[in-house]
């Protein structure tokens, strides 16, 4: 296994791209097997969750042809309905294949993705979506089995807005026969993005990133080209970066209306944030102040940039709050802070934060995705060497994020453990 070892107190300066989005990527990717022909994608970032998806795609019997950031799929020969579990649980996003299989084929077989680290992380929207549009879903043996002669349009009210649940049952939707409405749909701009596609794709969207989507299906969907957009979690890890740092870094290809909720908390905390025409000017202005986040499906502030926001507090002056109420177990990356120097006291999903003046670097380790970026990102301010263990989290999410971090003066290196 790899680790991150990196030397604190560098001030990070620069330029950077943000890179393609790894949650809009994992739909559009899964929405190739809706359509026969060529579907070619671009902008896609190199990530270890591409890879698996590239790998779940070939199990299925598509053809996967190129290499990140373009690749060209052909579903025409798709000949295995069936998303096997010992690749499901290294990427519960697998589960983005069911709509699609299922109403392509008329079958999908797909492993239950079991649990994670951050939460239960359940499905049961996604199943009653496609109950209602016709399916019949049976659990056997860990897996989910579902069938329909053709999808029928429904209305479906999820119980929450769920963005895979969203964006299975649009996938569902746009082969069904008739017209579907989702109401409490999610909004992220990654709903928005698959959105796009599907309507490319000659399906009839209305209403993607708002609250309500109606999607009219068709016989036949048919292969587009589509680039992905920006990573806005990226963008917005990158953005706590400078700040923590003191640093001056420009983000290019930055989704600025992407990030509106982290970028009002960050300003309220004291940091400077300029849109220019080469992109977004990301600097600190005086000392960081303490700010209260409270996580929230989109346009909220997103639960996906908690971690890193968490980081950014403890260095800050005064008192913070972070209450977390989408995942019941995102507070993994508190304990480890705490290694570093941290003063930070939970209770169930409230944290509450005082900042101190420096973190001490030492050994810690890496439990999820965000966490992993959390504690790098406290690495770059700590004194002394930081060591991120289990740096395979990092990189389900972060495209050679050492690379970007040295390009802008970090000292950070990769070593094998
Ligand atoms: C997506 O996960 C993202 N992953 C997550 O990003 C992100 O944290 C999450 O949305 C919330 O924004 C991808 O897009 C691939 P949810 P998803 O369904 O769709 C409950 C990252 O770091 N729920 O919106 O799995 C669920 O338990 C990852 O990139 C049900 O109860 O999240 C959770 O509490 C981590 N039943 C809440 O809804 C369901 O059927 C939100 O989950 C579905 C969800």
């Amino acid at each position: 296994m790899e680790k991150l070892v990196i030397t604190g107190g560098k001030k990070l300066r620069g330029e950077i791209r943000v890179s393609g989005s790894k949650n809009a990527a994992l739909p559009i990717l899964a929405a190739t097997l809706l359509a026969p022909g060529e579907t070619r994608i671009t902008n896609l970032p190199d990530l270890r969750d591409i890879e698996t998806t590239k790998k779940l795609l070939r199990i299925l019997g598509a053809s996967v042809e190129g290499s990140v950031p373009v690749l060209r799929i052909d579903a025409s020969n798709v000949n295995n309905v069936e998303a096997p579990y010992d690749l499901v649980k290294t990427m519960r996003a697998s589960v983005l294949v069911l709509g699609p299989l299922l109403a392509r084929f008329g079958r999908a077989r797909v492993s239950m993705p079991g649990g994670c680290a951050i939460g239960e992380r359940p499905i049961d929207q996604h199943l009653k979506g496609l109950a209602l549009l016709g399916a019949e879903i049976d659990l056997q043996g860990g897996y989910v089995e579902a069938r329909a002669k053709r999808l029928k349009g429904a209305k479906i009210y999820l119980d929450m807005p769920t963005v895979t649940g969203t964006e299975n049952l649009m996938m569902a939707a746009a082969l069904a026969d008739g017209v579907t409405i989702l109401e409490n749909a999610a909004r992220e701009p990654e709903i928005e993005d698959l959105g796009d596609v599907l309507q490319k794709m000659g399906a009839r969207v209305e209403g993607a990133g708002s609250e309500i989507i109606t999607i009219e299906g068709v016989k036949e969907l048919k292969a587009i080209e589509h680039a992905v957009i920006p990573d806005r979690i990226e963008a917005g890890t990158f953005m706590v970066g400078a700040a923590m740092t003191d640093g001056d870094v420009l983000l290019q290809n930055y989704p600025m209306s992407h990030l509106r909720a982290v970028g009002a908390k960050l300003i309220e905390a004291g940091v400077n944030i300029e849109e220019t025409p080469e992109g977004v000017r990301i600097r600190r202005g005086k000392e960081i102040k303490a700010v209260n986040i409270i996580t929230q499906p989109y346009p909220g502030f997103p639960t996906d940039m908690q971690a890193q926001f968490m980081s950014l507090m403890c260095v800050a002056e005064g008192t913070s709050t972070v209450t977390e109420t989408i995942f019941e177990n995102r507070f993994m990356h508190v304990s480890e802070l705490r290694r570093l120097g941290a003063n930070i006291k939970t209770d169930n999903r409230h944290a509450v934060l005082t900042g101190v003046k420096k973190l001490s670097g030492t050994q810690v380790m890496a439990t999820d995705l965000r966490a992993s970026a959390c504690l790098v990102l406290a690495g770059l301010v700590a004194q002394g060497v930081t060591e991120v263990s289990r740096v395979y989290h990092l990189d389900r999410g972060y495209e050679k994020i050492e690379r970007k971090l040295r390009s802008l003066g970090a000292d950070i290196l990769r070593v094998e453990e």
